[in-house]
């Protein structure tokens, strides 16, 4: 086939999803359970990486902007993501700590997909988590001001060997002030199931904007 034959045919694809649904009698009316759960399912099911997430943010001056990152914490306070606090997500968010993110687990024709808030997870949080990462993240996190420009791969490589000199002979290096967690703080959560047909199921957790312990609530919608 030639490529833009592949292409056509990508772009027809139509796949019948699964049989498999998602019940109201199955569903733990508890968001960070639910989750958790169908992470775990993915991870068996061999998902590419289970706990990325596309991140949506709002920039200082209105407009959306979106990128994958890897959920790092999840508990009843929240779902943490790690990052540096003067990129351009890290900026969207101090000035709208609001987002909306996606788990796309497409091999299992499932997706949830989350609105909420965030708020920085604190340092030690934050230093506990940088001290678990291999050395080379931690060097690359001092060395890259994520999200700036620069003038090439060469400068980003010598921004690197400065950050090594600096922490030479270091057992362990400080996390950087502007490197550090966001949780987001969750009040929408849905569970996407495919099914067939396009009969899908979807079933959405609520609670009301920012009231910390506010119950559940369960709906169904429309596919
Ligand atoms: C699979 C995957 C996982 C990623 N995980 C993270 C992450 O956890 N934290 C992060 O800051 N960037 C992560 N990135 C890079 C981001 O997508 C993005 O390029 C970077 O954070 C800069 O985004 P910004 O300029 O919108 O702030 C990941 C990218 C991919 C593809």
């Amino acid at each position: 086939m030639s490529d833009d034959e592949t292409l056509h045919a990508a772009l027809r694809t139509h796949t019948d999803y699964g049989a498999e649904g998602l019940d109201e009698s199955e569903i733990v009316r508890d968001p960070f359970q639910q989750l958790a759960r169908w992470l775990a399912e993915a991870a068996e099911r061999g998902v590419y990486e289970p706990n990325a997430m596309a991140l949506a943010t709002i920039d200082p001056d209105g407009a959306p902007s979106i990128r994958t990152v890897l959920l790092r914490r999840l508990d009843e306070h929240g779902l943490a993501f790690y990052t540096d606090y003067g990129s351009r997500k890290g900026r969207a968010l101090l000035a709208h700590p609001e987002v909306a993110a996606v788990f796309p687990w497409y091999l299992m024709h499932r997706q949830v997909t989350i609105a909420g808030t965030v708020e920085r997870t604190g340092d030690a949080d934050s230093d506990d988590y940088f001290s678990a990462r291999p050395r080379g993240a931690q060097v690359a996190a001092w060395a890259s001001e994520q999200s700036q420009p620069i003038a090439g791969r060469e400068a980003l490589e010598s921004k690197v060997t400065d950050a090594e000199q600096q922490f030479e002979g270091a057992e362990s290096l400080p996390r950087p002030e502007r490197w550090g967690g966001f949780r987001i703080v969750p009040h929408r959560v849905e569970f996407w199931q495919g099914r067939t047909s396009r009969l899908h199921d979807r079933l959405v957790l609520v609670r009301e904007r920012g009231v910390a312990g506010a119950p559940w609530s369960l709906e169904r919608l429309q596919p």
